[in-house]
């Protein structure tokens, strides 16, 4: 199959020491839409998800809990599931760090290092936070009123000493830099690239990859006293799940490199500096792209558990429904930006982009339908220009939304689809069907059949964010199964005369202050 009709996206797999909270669920949501916007338009999509399970953190969160990891792991790896089902996302696959697929995957990357010189046993003595699972240097970190050292992410830094191998990270930065230059749309936003690349400009050491004080980890081959660094087991995680190590297995040989990792800025370098490092000297190909997005507040108030303010989607989605909390989380910021969650933000978008917007238009026209047209799609007569800019706005909608799907401008894509659901407003406002009912049914008739098919063309392009409501909407429409993808787009699925339309429902219910009540 030809490069350009597959696609391949993953998130990155979270650590399960976590009940997931809307920063997870933002990660995921991001590369849901992406996914379903690529199968609908037309691409073989593979779309990864998972849990990242071993590690310190995952031992220690294990312990105070009072479980064996492995079993710690088991029942809490299945709260990220959960939340997929609750969220709707559509993840091919969904893995774990502590599958025996993962655990020889990484083994043979291990083993490739190893035999291409990149690995060596040293001893590493330094400061590591174990929150981030990562190392740091010593002029990176502050000095707490406590005396305690800190990471630059506020993450508190413990002192180790103990042997352990070195992946020659060192030798990396030049071929890194020629990397990044050479591929422009590896790493976006720009804001991040440009850290990065001035990262690395600084000067990258060996990198510690395996560790001898705890146990909970994928076991270095020949040498099971120490357990590879969390991260490099991790990270394989994406090359496992399309059948690494057998890299002529079809799998591998349709989705390898990924088209893009979605991650949050806080795990940029991991993904854009190490992980490009291991696939080259490994001899493996490098990801096409990776998206680092903003982070979440709550009322202005960064997440936290000792504030426990952190949103929990559960509660979120019952709160205010699914799609709801899917449009807002898209909507709302320019994504890749940091955004804040408020009620009111959400409420007025609710209220606003759905209710009054989206959901009055389809409400308007297929009450109209259904009252004056004998419930069904209505017989269009001649075009007018107003009718014809209107469908042209629709039909011309698709080539607007692929570059910003392409980019991740997912705010824009939506903004972009909400002008032409404006324009509809407006052109309803105008052409008055209600008026034309005594003066001219034909004229209304065709009014109604350019709105049905205006919004028949919103429903299909909106899928990829808001599922199930657009379901539901082309339900209304009676717009086949078979006829939903975006090959449908245009005049030729374009809505049939005398198909009969079920009873029209309101899709978006407008949001009551509970004091209200
Ligand atoms: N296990 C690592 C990733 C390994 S990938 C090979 C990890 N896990 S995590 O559970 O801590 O975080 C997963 C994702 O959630 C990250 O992309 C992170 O940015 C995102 N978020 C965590 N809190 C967030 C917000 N408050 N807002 C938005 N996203 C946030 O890191």
């Amino acid at each position: 199959m030809a490069e350009a009709e597959r696609y391949y996206v993953t998130t990155p797999i979270y650590y399960v020491n976590d009940a997931p909270h809307i920063g997870h669920a933002y990660t995921t949501l991001a590369c849901d839409a992406l996914a379903r916007f690529m199968r609908l338009d037309g691409r073989s999509v593979h779309f990864l998800t998972g849990t990242d399970e071993h590690g310190q953190k995952v031992e220690k969160s294990a312990k105070a809990a009072g479980m064996a990891p492995k079993d710690f792991t088991d029942k809490v790896s299945q709260n990220f599931r959960d939340l997929a089902k609750a969220m709707n996302f559509s993840n091919d696959d969904f893995i774990r760090t502590t599958e025996e697929r993962h655990i020889k995957s990484c083994q043979e990357l291990w083993r490739r290092l190893k035999e291409r010189g990149e690995i060596y046993l040293g001893s590493y003595a330094g400061w590591y936070a174990v929150r981030d699972e990562a190392y740091y240097g010593e002029e990176e970190l502050t000095l707490a009123p406590n005396g305690k050292r800190i990471a630059p992410s506020g993450a508190e830094v413990e002192w180790v000493e103990e042997p352990s191998y070195f992946f020659k990270l060192s030798q990396w930065g030049d071929k890194l830099l020629k990397f990044y230059e050479e591929n422009p749309l590896f790493l976006a936003p720009d804001s991040r690239r440009n850290e990065v690349i001035s990262f690395v400009k600084s000067g990258l050491r060996d990198l510690s990859v395996s560790r001898t004080t705890f146990n909970w980890g994928v076991p270095v081959p020949d040498d099971p006293d120490h357990v590879m660094y969390v991260w490099l087991d991790a990270l394989t995680n994406y090359i496992t799940a399309v059948g690494f190590p057998d890299v002529s297995a079809p799998s591998y040989r349709k989705f390898w490199p990924a088209d893009l990792h979605m991650v949050g800025k806080d795990i940029v370098r991991f993904h854009t500096i190490y992980w490009p490092a291991f696939l080259m000297a490994a001899g493996l190909q490098p990801p096409h792209r990776v998206f680092a997005h903003g982070w979440w507040t709550n009322e202005g108030q960064k997440m936290s558990k000792s504030l426990g303010n952190a949103l929990e989607p559960h509660a979120m989605v019952e709160r205010y429904g699914l799609d709801q909390v899917r449009y807002f989380l898209l909507r709302e910021i320019p994504f890749g930006n940091d955004g804040d969650f408020s009620h009111r933000s959400m409420v007025h978008r609710m209220n606003g982009d759905l209710a009054n917007d989206l959901g009055n238009l389809a409400q308007r026209v297929l009450s109209m339908i259904n009252k004056n047209c004998g419930e069904q799609v209505p017989q269009p007569g001649a075009f007018t220009d107003a009718d014809r800019k209107l469908l042209g706005s629709a039909y011309g909608l698709l080539a607007k939304l692929r570059p910003l799907f392409a980019e991740q401008a997912f705010h824009r894509a939506l903004e972009t689809i909400w002008q032409v659901v404006g324009d509809s407003n407006r052109y309803v406002d105008e052409q008055a069907p209600w008026a034309l009912k005594k003066t001219d049914p034909a004229r209304m008739a065709t009014v109604l059949y350019v709105l049905a098919e205006t919004v028949r063309h919103i429903a299909i392009l909106v899928q990829p964010v808001m599922p199930d409501s657009m379901t539901k909407m082309l339900d209304q429409l009676a717009v086949p199964a078979d006829a939903r993808s975006f090959a449908a787009l245009g005049e030729d699925g374009a809505l049939k005369a005398g198909t009969s339309l079920p009873k029209p429902e309101g899709l978006f219910p407008r949001y009551v202050e509970e004091t209200a009540q």
